[in-house]
């Protein structure tokens, strides 16, 4: 398993943003304490070297766990329906569109965290396996920005996420690497990419750097992973680092 584990990707780096996206998005997802959560202590690695690299900046953090995000209710459907059946509604025009209280309600409570999502150049997002799958408290947080048309931009229809960088930390009390027994019950990672590829952002933008094996040193059958869990976390540290952390080679930003 360790050599699989070797065969992870290299590091990478973020590319430089333009002015318009110096602003990091950070959202965790964790339900457990801070100090008992693996996605979160890594999210914060990357949000305290990325604000470091980039001072000034603007920063917005979330903690969808504590603070969560409502579930989409009928309303949310029926002005999703409605403003679909017109076309690409400007997200400016989508409130004139909504009928009554609960669907102003519902658009009110969305709004706001599409636009956070459009104006940020980073979405960082802190993800622990649930159940082979990502936490409902970031489902709710993924339902409720995906209505018809929050990323598309209403004159030319291409998404306007093209640009965004997303770094997704992935924590799995297990293992799931490509070659592992568990690899094919990873509804995580492929949902993550399946999902913001699909909104439009690129391949190239989308880091998805995991941490396995992260309940090694407590669930006594999985011991004899725990140099492998010490290993993941390592190399999870290192990439975060080097995706955040000041090029040596890199121009000062302005100002
Ligand atoms: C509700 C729940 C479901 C979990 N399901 C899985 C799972 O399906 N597979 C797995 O490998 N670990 C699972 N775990 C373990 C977590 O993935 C692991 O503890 C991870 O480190 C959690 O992220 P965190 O440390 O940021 O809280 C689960 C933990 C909880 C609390």
């Amino acid at each position: 398993m360790s050599d699989i584990y070797l065969q992870q990707h290299a590091p990478g780096r973020l590319r430089e943003p333009g002015d318009g996206t110096r602003s990091l998005l950070h959202l965790d997802s964790s339900a457990s304490r801070p100090g008992d959560s693996t996605s979160r202590q890594l999210t914060a690695l990357f949000a305290e070297t990325w604000r470091r690299r980039h001072p000034g900046a603007e920063y917005r953090y979330r903690d969808l766990a504590a603070q969560p995000v409502p579930l989409i209710s009928s309303d949310f459907v029926a002005l999703g329906l409605r403003s679909e059946r017109r076309g690409n509604v400007p997200l400016g025009a989508v409130s004139a569109l909504a009928e009554g209280p609960g669907e102003a309600r519902e658009w009110s409570l969305t709004l706001p965290l599409i636009n956070e999502v459009r104006a940020a150049g980073t979405v960082l997002l802190g993800v622990p396996m649930y159940n082979f799958s990502v936490p409902a408290a970031l489902k709710a947080w993924i339902d409720r920005i995906t209505f018809p048309g929050a990323f598309t931009d209403s004159v030319t229809g291409e998404s306007v996420l093209g640009d965004t960088e997303v770094v997704a930390v992935t924590a799995r009390g297990g293992c799931y690497l490509p070659g592992t027994p568990r690899e094919d019950f990873d509804f995580q990672t492929c949902y993550l990419r399946a999902y913001f590829t699909e909104l439009g952002v690129p391949e190239d933008n989308l880091h998805v750097i995991s941490a396995e094996m992260t309940r090694a040193g407590d669930v006594p059958k999985l011991a004899r992973f725990r140099v492998l869990g010490r290993r993941s976390l390592d190399e999870a540290r290192s990439e975060l680092l080097a995706l955040a952390a000041p090029r040596p080679d890199a121009e000062p930003w302005p100002l």
